[in-house]
């Protein structure tokens, strides 16, 4: 098997498109990227710029057309399932949605990928979730419903669930869309407290750029799949790309579209079966 020992995550000429002939769309091109180990690594830009697309590769959902993807080590292009799956151990995933299980307590949500991939006794299990449930702050509310509970209190639930495994990286999509900027907050403290604290290597497709300011080691700034900025939070500010100016002040208008339009719009509504 491949190894290499440099970054912990580390994307090579990544090529993947979608589609076929005319409707053929590159969304990432020739796509170079390193995170660091310990560290936290934002994901920025527009809609539609391939965040979403990265992450997926980096799970293993999605397989690229050409490159290589390090993780840990070992390229995962290729990977039949049972050498992708215990790269799976290695990482946790926080959903944009949380995807808890609304049957479940907030407890057997927590233990779940114990039950699934150790053979943990029971006892042990609950010991493991109620630490768990203390690092994100909510310890006794292992006999709630997901219903219960609040956004920010499932999505910390959720991430109790992602480092259930004691993971080495954690990649997050969007952990604080739907939150209201104290929620943020808190999730923005434990993000920063798992790097710190445990050295887990984080991920993090964010639209908030606030966020990324606050917790970001190294920001990287996609636009048509390709890095446009790559470096901190305090050189991002300063940076003189236009493309990286308008997204840091939020303007409308600027190089990023506002929307991004595959064909003429009457012609798309004439398609419509209701126009
Ligand atoms: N499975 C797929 N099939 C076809 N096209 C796809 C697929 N996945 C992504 N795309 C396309 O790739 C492009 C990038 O999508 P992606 O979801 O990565 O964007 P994003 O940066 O995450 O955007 P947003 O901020 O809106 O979530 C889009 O044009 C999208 O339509
Ligand atoms: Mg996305």
């Amino acid at each position: 098997m491949e190894k290499t020992d440099a970054a912990i995550i580390k994307l090579e000429n990544v090529t993947k498109s979608f589609g076929e002939g005319e409707k053929k769309i590159v969304v990432l091109d020739d796509f170079n990227a390193e995170m660091e180990r310990g560290k936290i690594t934002c994901i920025i830009g527009g809609s539609g710029s391939g965040k979403s697309t990265v992450l997926r590769h980096l799970i293993g959902a999605y397989q690229p057309d050409s490159g290589k993807i390090w993780i840990d080590g070992e390229n995962i292009v290729g990977m039949n399932v049972k050498e992708m799956n215990a790269v799976r151990k290695k990482f946790g995933i926080l959903f944009q949605t949380g995807a808890l299980f609304n049957s479940m307590t907030v407890e057997e949500n927590v233990a779940l990928p114990l039950k699934e991939h150790t053979k943990v006794p029971i006892e042990t299990i609950r010991i493991m979730v109620a630490i768990k449930l203390e690092m994100v702050g909510l310890r006794g509310s292992g006999h709630l419903k997901p219903a219960q509970l609040s956004g920010g209190m499932l999505k910390r639930i959720a991430l109790a669930r992602a480092i259930a495994l004691d993971p080495k990286i954690v990649f997050y999509d969007e952990p604080s869309a739907g939150l209201d900027p104290i929620s943020i907050g808190v999730i923005d403290k434990l993000m920063k407290d798992l790097s710190s604290k445990m050295g887990i290597t984080s991920v993090v497709v964010t639209h908030e750029l606030p966020s990324a300011l606050r917790i970001a080691d190294k920001i990287i700034m996609l636009f048509k799949g390709k890095i446009i900025f790559s470096g901190t939070p305090e050189e991002i500010k300063t940076s003189d790309d236009e493309r990286v100016r308008q997204f840091v002040n939020g303007l409308p208008d600027g190089p990023i579209p506002f929307s991004k339009t595959q064909k003429d719009y009457g012609e798309e509504l004439k398609e419509m079966s209701y126009y």
